[in-house]
């Protein structure tokens, strides 16, 4: 077993949060996968308004959203102030994250902090996910990301992931 507390990276006494938003479970399953496997702190973004279950009716909302670039009002817009690395996760919508994630980093101060972006995607890969993250957050360094096919990330990938970026 590679999950007990010996084999966690070192991050030099490092604060770390593990962010996500997570519409259908996904994106929930990887980032309690990267927890195990880092530690840290778990925040969960959530929208004010929950997305409607139905995928034609969230395909169709999101599509009308990202044209118009919304950021949903958030239940917590949460602090980032506290820590240092922060995982951030979310699924692929329309080729790059969930409106709540643009809140997220809109509504937080990236500025110095290194970013571990996640995403779990449908067929598409992560798309402009990556890139978009680090526009919405210039001054923050965003490492090489991990992206998993719906739920299927496997926690020795994510360990690989993990200890290869320099922390
Ligand atoms: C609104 C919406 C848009 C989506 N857009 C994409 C996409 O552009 N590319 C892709 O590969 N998958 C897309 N998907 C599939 C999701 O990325 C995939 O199911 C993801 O794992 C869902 O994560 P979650 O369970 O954490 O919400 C989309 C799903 C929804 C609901």
């Amino acid at each position: 077993m590679f999950a007990n507390e010996n084999s966690k990276p070192d991050t030099g006494g490092k604060k770390v949060l593990i962010a996500y938003y997570s519409h259908s479970g996904n994106t929930k399953a990887v980032a309690e996968k990267i927890q195990r496997a880092a530690g840290g702190d778990m925040f969960e973004i959530k929208p004010l308004k929950a997305y409607p279950e139905d995928y034609n009716t969230v395909v169709a909302l999101a599509q009308q959203e990202k044209a118009k670039d919304v950021r949903p009002e958030l239940v917590d817009n949460g602090d980032v102030e506290n820590y240092d690395i922060i995982f951030l996760g979310t699924p692929v919508w329309w080729y790059t994250m969930a409106g709540p994630v643009k809140t997220y980093l809109s509504k937080n101060n990236f500025d110095g902090k290194v970013i571990m972006p996640f995403c779990t995607h449908g067929g598409g890969g992560e798309s402009s996910t990556y890139t978009d993250m680090q526009k919405l957050a210039p001054n923050a360094k965003v490492l090489r990301g991990y992206t998993s096919y719906e739920r299927s990330a496997k926690d020795e990938d994510i360990q690989e992931w993990i200890n290869s970026v320099n922390l």
